[in-house]
């Protein structure tokens, strides 16, 4: 059975190695400072003892819509896929944002990731035709 819980300090290891699958780039992950901030909410799901997937919700006040939240980063270790873990992820994260009274959720998304896309579809997410605009910093 696959169990949902907060991300932890002890995650940090398994955690970058699910971000390189996610990056294809290696990610110093510093666990305490995330967990420090309060804006963001990171969960995982265990199988079989294994750290197998994760996911995270920034929660936000956006000045003209309220509470709202972000999801990012969500990866499931190749060898765990198609067994239900990324829609638990999801589900779970959508759950805390209701907690949270979140009015909205957003995500993006790229054309190329065909699993995640057809995830998000799947658990009520509809695609905006809006054009994101990015700067690295
Ligand atoms: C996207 C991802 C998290 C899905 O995780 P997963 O545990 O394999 O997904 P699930 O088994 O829970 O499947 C949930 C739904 O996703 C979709 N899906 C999953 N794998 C799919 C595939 N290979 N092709 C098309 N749709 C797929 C289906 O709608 C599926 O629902 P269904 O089983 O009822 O058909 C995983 O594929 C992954 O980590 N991909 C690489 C990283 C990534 O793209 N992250 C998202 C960044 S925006």
């Amino acid at each position: 059975m696959p169990i949902l819980r907060p991300f932890e300090e002890k995650d940090q290891n398994q955690a970058m190695k699910l971000f390189y699958q996610l990056t294809g780039t290696a990610t110093i992950l510093d666990a305490a400072e995330l967990l420090a901030d309060q804006a963001v909410e990171c969960i995982v799901i265990e199988e079989d003892g294994i750290v197998a997937g994760f996911a995270s919700l920034i929660k936000y006040y956006l000045p003209t819509g309220g509470k709202v939240g972000k999801i990012e980063d969500v990866i499931v270790d190749e060898n765990f896929r198609g067994k239900g873990l990324g829609r638990k992820l999801i589900e779970e994260l959508v759950k805390i944002a209701k907690e949270n009274n979140l009015k909205k959720l957003q995500l993006t998304s790229s054309p190329s990731r065909v699993a995640a896309r057809e995830l998000y579809k799947s658990v009520g997410f509809e695609m905006k035709d809006t054009n994101v605009f990015v700067m690295n910093l």
